[in-house]
């Protein structure tokens, strides 16, 4: 039988236009960043690069063009070589590096075969190969086992483990190889800042420090934006603002003010389209409800009740599973929040509430990253409002005092670790857990924050 062929209606075949990415003039530094490798430069001999410094200050995009470039026409154009292309995650590799490389690399005109089906996804162009990996995995360890590389580009090296990094640095075997490294400054004992950063001379990588004025795709106004993320003398504002390997010491949360943050039941709306709970549960420790109201529009976020059970504050002491689920059931009295989360740790717990018909969602418990999320959301200046606020119930005196007590530790920062002191954290571990495991989604959804890089 005859098939009869039809055509294609017109357009129908063709594909999306190919996103382009939009480049305005390279800052200098940019420009230093893409070409200090190349013949007639004073640092043509250099075995790498560390683009450090503030946020979206223009680090990733000009370290992808000058990678590329260098990589392309040192090795591309003749039998070509396997490079390593490294983020923290997957996603944020995809977010960070992929999205402006194939951007950049349509805009220039030059094909690439994007593998992503693979074991070891990966990207041709020319005759190189781009392996890609996430450094937060254990297994991607033994990928780069045995794997011989001309380069490396790792994106957010302060958050990959140091393990992976010097893993990662020994595949790069083939002569003239180079590394090329951005980040976010961390703390001054961090690994990076003593052992790459501080070295940079003995291990032979030129040092190149941006700050957002380098990014000449961010207006006046997008500046002062970012500016007013966190608290001008906070850890925050000096390392993804000022650029600075900033120490993480004093209060956590040094932004808390109860005149600020504490508002009188008369001024807390009286309903919500969205409430939820988040529940950090202890034996020995505390135990800690929150019932919170948000999604008016506004941003804002209320912790409108308060359950706060420290067995060592009563005489009947430690209680089970079931009394805990009791007072939950008591002190909920009915409502149907529409996200429950619960401390990952609390597995019995968790089992004890599901058997009695509650759907619990296990907490993100990415310590930095929910501490970060809940600094930005209280900061507050005279050009910007906080979004968080506790209701001004005599319940919340427990939580207010972790306000005032909890701290980064000094000793693990001398280690290279942003960690706060163990103790008193209990209610904050709930806000935090709430704010990262529901919040940030919330806010992802519905347009996120400007500027933000989620790690
Ligand atoms: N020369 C440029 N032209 C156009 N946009 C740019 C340029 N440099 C940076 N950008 C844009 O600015 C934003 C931040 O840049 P990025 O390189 O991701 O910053 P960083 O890595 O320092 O956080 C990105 O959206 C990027 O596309
Ligand atoms: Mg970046």
């Amino acid at each position: 039988m005859a098939i009869r062929l039809r055509r294609p209606q017109r357009g129908a075949r063709l594909k999306p236009p190919k996103r382009i990415f939009g480049f305005k003039p390279f800052s200098k530094q940019q420009l230093k960043l893409m070409t200090w490798w190349m013949p007639g430069s004073p640092f043509q001999s250099a075995d790498g690069v560390i683009a450090e410094g503030a946020i979206r200050s223009g680090k990733t995009v000009a370290m992808i063009v000058g990678f590329l470039f260098w990589s392309l026409l040192t090795f591309g154009t003749k039998e070509g070589q396997d490079f390593i292309i490294a983020g923290k995650s997957m996603g944020a590799l995809k977010r960070n590096v992929l999205k402006p490389l194939f951007q950049i690399l349509n805009a220039l005109g030059i094909k690439y075969f994007y593998n992503r089906s693979s074991e070891a996804p990966n990207i041709q162009i020319w005759h190189n190969t781009y392996y890609l990996f996430a450094g937060h995995d254990e297994r991607s360890q033994d990928v780069l086992q045995g794997f011989t590389a001309a380069g490396l580009l790792i994106d957010e090296v302060v958050l990959i483990p140091k393990s992976f990094v010097e893993q990662a640095i020994g595949r790069c075997s083939v002569e003239g190889s180079k590394l090329w490294y951005t980040c976010n400054p961390g703390g001054p004992f961090h690994w990076f800042k003593t052992e790459f950063v501080d070295e940079r001379k003995k291990k032979r990588l030129l040092r190149l420090h941006f700050t957002l004025d380098d990014n000449p795709a961010l207006s006046g106004k997008i500046k002062n934006r970012y500016k007013r993320m966190y608290p001008a003398g906070s850890v925050w504002y000096k390392r993804f603002i000022l650029g600075q390997w900033a120490i993480a010491e004093g209060l956590v949360f040094d932004m808390f003010n109860e005149d600020v943050h504490v508002l009188p039941l008369s001024e807390i709306p009286t309903w919500f389209p969205r409430y939820g709970v988040s529940i950090d549960h202890g034996t020995t420790n505390a135990t800690v409800f929150g019932f919170f109201g948000y999604g008016r529009g506004d941003g804002r976020v209320y912790l409108l009740n308060l359950f706060y059970y420290d067995p060592t504050q009563h005489l009947q002491g430690r209680k089970t599973d079931s009394q805990l689920a009791n007072d939950f059931e008591k002190w909920l009295s009915g409502k149907k929040p529409q996200d429950i989360v619960c401390d990952p740790a609390a597995a019995t717990f968790i089992v004890e509430l599901e058997n009695r018909g509650y759907e619990i969602t296990k907490a993100d418990n990415a310590v930095l990253d929910g501490i970060r999320l809940l600094s930005n959301q209280m900061h507050w200046d005279d050009a910007k409002q906080p979004s968080f606020f506790l209701a001004d119930r005599a319940e919340m005196l427990p939580l207010k005092q972790e306000f005032g007590s909890y701290g980064w530790d000094e000793k693990a920062q001398e280690r290279g670790e942003d960690k706060p002191t163990k103790g008193n954290d209990h209610g904050l571990d709930m806000v935090r857990y709430f704010f990262k495991t529901v919040i940030w989604p919330f806010i992802q959804e519905t347009g996120g924050i400007e500027g933000w890089e989620i790690h």
